[in-house]
């Protein structure tokens, strides 16, 4: 089937005044990814060789997010809503292109997966003019009913055209089929709109298909991967699903995830084998995690690169750029943003590191702080192999310490360090023997008198 060309044109022009929103509908995220770029994947991944966006509602938001998520596609504004095929017919430009098979889809269905689209395929390269995908909701109401007489599929009815006969019937469209391409086009010109909606249905395809004498047919898919998305409440839903399954496959493929249901991945998130994540941890877009690391509870994860064998919180936050080599730690409390964390480097205690570069082996004290940012720019801090820095310390960047440096803790650096040495960056301690006992004898008989006075 490899050979075959193919056209997937996403319908996508809908308002989806259901989400409440000032953004077009299907651009709303699962898993840090909008919903039309998962259906575009799996248009990709089912083999299709060009891309048709049809948009309407939100035209210019669209095409800016489709140059993201789809460079390759086309798109094509539909102008007034007339219908499902109308829809269609707007990208008819894409369409007389001569592609073997046509997959129409929708850009509000993120679960399609490949394999449904690929088996409709399929049933095109076997002869059949029109694939309809079917589904069997729990509650077929509002969906579009397949008819079928005498073992074939005759049509498809909409909830409002039905019979009472064909309301009773579970069988129902998802929305989307595929076509062949060398009848697409005729199909859809003799589309009519005299329904009860008074629109032109590209579900009439299969009626008319079949009054030609062509080959028209049914697949199944099941009710999650069709799941059509409406409002925020059903948007959550899938977002369920979807981490339900990215979970399922994580596990499968060697991670441990102690509590899966409290772990959220992101579209592109990379885990190797023998990790171990444990409960309530977030990762954002970008992130890749080599084998045998271990993820501690509560950590905020985006953006990052971690490698074999790191150890990452409790509560730690890792942001765009993070860099952990082999055998890094960071510990609680910890924010690394835009820093490269050496091998076996240990950040371990409420600091923040940003731009900058911890050299193998060093050791941060708690409470340190790079000081990166004057309020205008961003400064490096380079912190050499296996320096010390002792607590509690401020790193005014730009700055270079030097390999094996030893900073005092408490001290404000604001001078490069060169290799080996130990550098103060503090007031240096004054010790008065019984000052202390003197000094508290003096505040309380000045309270004291104080006090006789308000008398
Ligand atoms: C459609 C099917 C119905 C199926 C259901 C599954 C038709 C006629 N009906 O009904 O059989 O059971 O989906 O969810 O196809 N769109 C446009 N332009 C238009 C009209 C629609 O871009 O002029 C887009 C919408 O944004 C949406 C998709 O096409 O993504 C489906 O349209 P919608 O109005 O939701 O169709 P349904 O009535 O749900
Ligand atoms: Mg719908």
């Amino acid at each position: 089937m490899s050979q075959r060309s193919c056209l997937s044109i996403i319908l996508a022009a809908g308002e989806g005044t259901r989400m409440k929103s000032a953004m077009p509908k299907v651009l709303h995220a699962i898993a840090g990814l909008p919903m039309v770029a998962h259906v575009v994947k799996a248009a990709e991944a089912a083999g299709a060789t060009a891309l048709a966006l049809v948009i309407g509602h939100g035209a210019e938001e669209m095409r800016k997010a489709a140059q993201k998520f789809a460079p390759r596609a086309e798109t094509f504004v539909q102008e007034r809503r007339l219908g499902t095929a109308h829809a269609v017919l707007a990208a008819r430009e894409a369409i007389s292109k001569d592609y073997d098979d046509i997959l129409v889809m929708f850009g509000d269905t993120p679960l399609i997966d490949a394999g449904v689209l690929a088996a409709a395929r399929q049933k095109l390269a076997e002869g059949a003019a029109v694939a309809v995908i079917g589904f069997r909701p729990p509650n077929p109401t509002g969906y579009g009913r397949l008819v079928e007489k005498g073992g074939r599929l005759a049509a498809i009815r909409e909830e409002k055209d039905c019979s009472e006969a064909e309301k009773k019937i579970g069988f129902c469209n998802a929305g989307m089929m595929a076509v062949a391409g060398k009848h697409a086009l005729r199909l859809l010109d003799k589309v009519g709109n005299s329904n009860a909606k008074g629109e032109f249905y590209l579900t009439d395809i299969v009626e008319i298909a079949g009054a030609e004498g062509l080959d028209v047919v049914a697949t199944e898919a099941s009710f999650e991967s069709a799941l059509g998305i409406n409002n925020r409440a059903e948007l959550a839903e899938a977002e369920g699903i979807w981490q339900g399954r990215r979970r399922r496959e994580a596990m499968l493929s060697g991670v441990t995830l102690i509590a899966p249901e409290t772990v959220y991945f992101s579209h592109d998130t990379e885990i190797g084998a023998d990790t171990i994540v444990e409960p309530n941890v977030w990762f954002g877009p970008g992130v890749k995690i080599a084998s045998g690391a271990r993820i501690h509870a509560f950590s905020h994860i985006e953006g990052a690169t971690i490698a074999s064998n790191c150890d990452v919180g409790p509560f730690a936050r890792l942001r765009p750029g993070a860099d952990l080599k082999q055998k890094a730690k960071v510990g609680n409390f910890c924010e690394i943003k835009q820093a490269t964390i050496e091998e076996g480097a240990k950040v371990n205690h409420l600091t923040y590191i940003g731009d900058a570069r911890v050299g193998a082996g060093a050791n941060i004290g708690a409470g340190t702080i790079t000081c990166n940012y004057d309020g205008y720019s961003k400064f490096f801090t380079d912190i050499g192999e296996g320096a010390f820095v002792g607590s509690n310390s401020s790193l005014v960047a730009p700055l270079t310490i030097g390999k094996g440096g030893y900073i005092a803790s408490g001290s404000v650096i604001t001078e490069s360090v060169p290799d080996d040495a130990l550098a103060f960056g503090r007031a240096r301690q004054k010790t008065l023997p019984g000052k202390g006992r003197e000094l508290r004898e003096r505040f309380a008989s000045a309270a004291a008198a104080k006090k006789r006075v308000a008398e």
